[in-house]
């Protein structure tokens, strides 16, 4: 059974979801992966977020676990993307009289979400604002486009606990058996790989803070050795490669480029290139192959020449690095073009 007790006064109460055909509809996840959210008991009780609605019913089961008949007095909203806010309906079902905290860039978006009368129930905050819950206090820190414009993070002062929202998530279910950095990687580069520079602001925040634990809304929480996590964090976002390699991405129509790409493979670790990886990107999960490029300090493109430009799939590569402001690699170029060679330029 799954430990849930955080400290004496921390529950989690979050659930792990192992049937989700692709999460946000796009990135397949072998291992499922977790909704966290917890409370906070004390003399005011504070949940800290709900989770998707395709868990509502077990997650409302591990709240009233928690409770133990008592009711809530705040739900903090972190985050308003369905997979933490989707069970705010039920909960207020559930618990009206709860009071929901967010900030004004959550109140001005909550209403494309959810139709719920909000009047009388909502404790705005900002930047550094506090809200005591008796012998806890929860510090409010905003996070824009972390990953969207409402985030916001919570530290708990007593317990020096960082709710850290999506920071520091991962894709898998809390009880998935796998590296941290592998998937805690593909999920940073695909889904906050664009905002390196609001990351940044937020470490530089966090750092002026003594922080015991990070508890994210995704994924194992991280209480041991978290100079690891948070400088894996400094690197991403500051869009620095982690290791030295080469990555060789590769588009190829009957298997030709990539015939040629496997020879090239051998060439360089016959010179000496210690890391050589090559992912034939029509077969590999395009969200694996992301977190490769950005991971290397090197890499290679080679495709085939299509219709007059880049074989598709490589295409859909490049729109998809463009948007998640791939730089600071040194990049080669591969074209295969038997009768018109066009893919390079492209
Ligand atoms: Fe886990 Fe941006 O939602």
């Amino acid at each position: 059974m799954k430990d849930t007790k955080i400290s004496d006064s921390i529950v989690y109460i979050g659930v792990d979801d192992k049937t989700i055909d692709l999460f946000e509809s796009q990135y397949v996840v072998p291992n499922g992966v977790s909704y966290n959210s917890y409370v906070i008991l004390d003399e005011k009780i504070a949940v800290m977020d709900t989770v998707d609605s395709r868990a509502t019913d077990e997650w409302i089961a591990n709240l009233e676990k928690a409770l133990d008949g008592k009711k809530p007095n705040y739900l903090v909203v972190q985050h308003l993307e369905p997979d933490h806010s989707g069970s705010i309906e039920k909960f207020l079902e559930k618990y009206p009289e709860t009071q929901i905290v967010g900030n004004a860039k959550t109140f001005a978006m909550l209403p494309q979400f959810f139709d719920i009368c909000l009047d009388g129930k909502t404790v705005t905050v900002k930047e550094g604002d506090t809200l005591s819950l008796g012998s806890h206090t929860l510090q409010f820190i905003m996070a824009p486009m972390v990953h969207w414009p409402e985030v916001m993070v919570t530290y708990e002062q007593s317990e020096k606990m960082l709710f850290s929202a999506d920071a520091f998530g991962k894709f898998g279910a809390l009880d998935a058996e796998e590296d941290w950095a592998c998937e805690a990687r593909r999920y940073y580069f695909n889904i906050v790989g664009k905002y390196g520079m609001q990351v940044q602001t937020l470490l530089k925040k966090a750092s002026a803070l003594d922080i015991k634990a990070i508890l994210p809304l995704h994924g194992v929480l991280l209480k041991d050795n978290l100079e690891y996590y948070i400088n894996k964090y400094n690197i991403w976002s500051s869009y620095q490669p982690e290791d030295e390699g080469i990555f060789i991405a590769c588009a190829s129509i009957h298997g030709n480029t990539f015939k040629a790409m496997q020879k090239f493979k051998e060439i360089l670790e016959q010179k000496g290139a210690k890391k050589v990886v090559l992912a034939d990107i029509s077969r590999e999960d395009m969200a694996e192959v992301i977190e490769d490029a950005f991971r290397y300090d090197k890499i290679v493109f080679a495709a085939s020449s299509y219709d007059a430009g880049v074989f598709p799939v490589m295409e859909d590569l490049l729109l998809h690095l463009k948007s998640k402001n791939y730089q600071n690699r040194t990049i080669g170029i591969v074209q295969n073009g038997s009768w018109a060679a066009t893919a390079a330029r492209v």
